[in-house]
Parts: C-alpha cells; structure tokens; sequence
C-alpha cells in the first residue's frame, strides 16, 4: 500500500498531525484505542491546555526551539477547536483548562478531525521493520497479526515518551531516530514524585500544604503531599524536572508569610507563649512534630534570641531536602530529553538530515510543566507539521 504520509502513534501530537495532513495519510498505533494517555488525563477531565502557555514553561536544550510551534498554533486556537466541537470546559486554576465531562470527548474530537481531513486510522498494529530507500519510508507493520507493507512519502514520529509503559509508551521514536542518525538528548523521567529512604516522611503521609518548591533555579508555588514513599502533590512533580540526582531541592514552608517577621511581632506582643503553638497557627502541627526533631522547636518565644529565631525562619523557609530519586517511568507523567531539536526544524519538525523524515510531540526534546502545557506542546507541534506536509 502507498501512501502520502505514514503517522507512527495516535497519541495526541499524531492525531492532531493527522488532522491537519490530510488524504493520503495513514495513522497506525500498537494500541486498542486511540489517545489513551488523553482519556486518563487530569484525572479523567483531561488538562487540555492552560491559558499562560509561553515558551518559559518548556525545557528543552534549545529554549527558543518551542516558540515558533507555540506561536502558530496557541491555546486560543485550540480552545476555538474545542468550542466547535460544541466541549464545556472551565478554569480550575492557574489557568489550567478541564473538561466539564470527559476526557474523551477530546479524544472523539481529534477523531472526527482525522476524519474530516480523510486520514485512515490503523489501531492494534505494530512496526516490524523500517527502511528508507533514498526516496521513500517502506514499513513492514504487523496489523491484528498480519504482515503489511506500506510505503510512504513521509514519516512523522509521534509515539510519544517512555512515561508508563504499562500503558503501552515505548522508546520507538527514539529508536528510529537513531535508525537515521538523529541525535538524542539522555532521557529521564519528568513530572514525578520523589522517592525518600523508607519511612522517613511515613507519619506524615496524606499531609498536603502549600509551599514553594525550588531546584536549579526553578520555583513553584503549589501544594505539596506527604507519601510513605516520599514527596509528591504538583510543586514536588514541578521541581522533579529541574531536579538532577543527588541535588536538593527546596521547600519553603511559608511562601506567603514572613516567618522571622510574624515571629518577631509574636514574640513582642505575647513572649510567654510556646514557640510551637506560635508556628501551629501556621504550619501544620503533624509537620511540626516532624521538623522538632531537627530544628528543635521547643520552649517560649521570649527565650529565643534574635539569632536563633532568625536561623529558625530562614530553616522554615528553606528547608534543604535531598531526595533518594524518583518514582520513575512507572508513574511519571513525561520524558525529559528526546530527539534533539537541533535535529528538526522548528517550523516544520522535518530532520534537516533526512528530508521527509518529522518527529512531534513528546518524542522531540521539549517538556512542559504540569497543568495543560505537555498537550498543547503535542497540538502545537502537531499543527505546523501536518501544515508543513
Ligand atoms: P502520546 O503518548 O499521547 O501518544 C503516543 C502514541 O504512540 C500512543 O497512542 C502509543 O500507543 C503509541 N505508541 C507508542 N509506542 C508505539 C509503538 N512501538 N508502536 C506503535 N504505537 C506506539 N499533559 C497535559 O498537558 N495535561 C494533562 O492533564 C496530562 N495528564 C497526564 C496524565 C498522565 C497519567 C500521563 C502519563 C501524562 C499526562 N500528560 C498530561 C502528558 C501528556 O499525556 C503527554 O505529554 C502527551 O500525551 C504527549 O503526546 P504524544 O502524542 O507525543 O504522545
């Protein structure tokens, strides 16, 4: 079978690429269903998009790789898409946009798009054997067991990152990249929750605050969750992409109080009362008990000298925390690193060594934060590729 373009993956970067290709494009994935990652999204809403995406919310080798991409195809376009489709949706926070309903609906969405465009969709079908043969891909695929052949034009990897496996994620993209010379950035797990030596936070499970959580740079202000096994809640899955293994990271306890400040007035104006009935105003009594066993937080606060209650706020505001690792691919929700952007053109997403060749989405070295930018990075890729074809 001949075709124009051969989409590996109908994930969420392949589908939108495919809907935007049109006729003459074949999208094949090994899975039962398309969009699978989408359908358990946001905790079955899908976080679609998020209304501040900009090019600072994305890692990448090259940091300026991302805006061409996002700039030519932005949450409002996607957003008037979902509009058309007739999708209620609303802001939960921190410009995060959710379905009212399911997730699903997104993936029906993307559906009816291909469709509309005219594009064939393979599901249960799986890549045997890739050649390329100076002008054109020939792929020997496997559908519902079946030996097929199909020759395409051009090939466009969008088998996403090595997050879940279980879910059926696979290093394919990475894996044909290096086929044709492509570089790879190392990849590592992102948006993760870090793992402790056992026991260590175990009292404290279930505990969730609001903190500010800082790595090489990088600082968010979201909610932080106590596990058996470490640390997690969305300011922890933020700094794990920033976190390399064996760095700390930092936990301010207080990001919106001055603690050495509101200490100072506490200790003027009420001076006999305990130091920990003081911060329990503020901080968690569990998590106090915790942190007594390090800073030592017994005794009145007429007792505690200036130098002491400085040294005590300034602990509380950066509280130095070095995490054993990460839960890893098992739960972790994208893959830093991928095919190296300086590989692709940021127009199109075709490899300057190999004409017709496209990697988008996950696959390509640019992660975003958590809260919606991971899938409008898969849209926005998606679109100027499936243009560009
Ligand atoms: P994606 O993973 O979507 O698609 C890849 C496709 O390729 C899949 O259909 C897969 O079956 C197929 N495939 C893989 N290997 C193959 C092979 N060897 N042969 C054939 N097919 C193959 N992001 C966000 O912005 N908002 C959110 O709410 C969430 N929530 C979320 C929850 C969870 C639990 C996870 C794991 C991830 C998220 N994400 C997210 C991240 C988001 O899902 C992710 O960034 C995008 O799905 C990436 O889109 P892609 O199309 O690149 O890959």
């Amino acid at each position: 079978m001949q075709v124009e373009t051969l989409i590996l993956g109908a994930g969420a970067a392949g589908m939108m690429c495919a809907a935007h290709t049109g006729p003459g494009t074949l999208v094949v994935d090994h899975a039962r269903a398309p969009g699978e990652k989408i359908r358990i999204s946001g905790g079955g809403r899908c976080n679609f998009t998020n209304l501040g995406v900009e090019p600072g919310c994305f890692l990448s080798g090259n940091p300026h790789f991302a805006k061409s991409a996002l700039a030519r195809y932005t949450q409002w376009d996607f957003l008037d898409l979902v509009g058309r489709h007739g999708i209620a949706w609303h802001e939960k926070t921190l410009g995060q946009l959710f379905c009212d309903g399911k997730a699903t609906q997104i993936v029906a969405m993307l559906m009816r798009e291909m469709e509309a465009a005219g594009a064939e969709l393979w599901l249960g079908t799986s890549l045997t054997e890739l050649s390329h043969d100076g002008e054109r891909f020939v792929a020997r695929l496997t559908r519902e067991g079946a030996p097929r052949e199909v020759s395409a034009r051009n090939l466009v990897l969008a088998t996403g990152g090595k997050s879940i496996p279980k879910m059926g994620a696979t290093g394919l993209a990475y894996d044909i990249a290096t086929q044709f010379g492509l570089a790879i950035v190392p990849t590592r797990a992102g948006l993760v929750p870090f793992t402790f030596p056992e026991g260590r936070f175990a009292a404290l499970s279930g505990l969730s605050l609001p903190v500010r959580a800082s790595a090489d740079g990088a600082s968010f202000d979201e909610a932080m969750l106590f596990t058996h096994r470490g640390l997690s809640g969305p300011a922890m899955l933020q700094v794990s992409s920033y976190w390399r293994e064996g760095e700390p990271i930092l936990v301010d306890l207080s990001p919106a109080r001055d603690l050495a400040e509101a200490l100072r007035d506490a200790r003027a104006t009420a001076g006999r009362r305990a130091l920990s009935t003081v911060l329990g105003q503020w901080l968690p009594s569990k998590l106090l008990t915790h942190l007594g066993e390090t800073f030592g937080l017994s005794g009145n606060l007429a007792d505690l000298p200036d130098r002491r209650l400085l040294a005590l706020a300034d602990a509380l505001h950066g509280w130095e925390l070095r995490p054993q690792g990460t839960e890893g691919w098992r739960t972790a929700e994208v893959t830093l690193g991928g095919i190296d952007t300086a590989e692709l053109s940021s127009k199109t997403f075709e490899a300057r060594a190999l004409p017709g060749l496209f990697a988008i989405g996950e696959a390509v070295d640019v992660t975003g934060w958590l809260g919606g930018y991971n899938f409008q990075w898969a849209w926005s890729s998606g679109v100027a590729c499936g243009r560009a074809i």
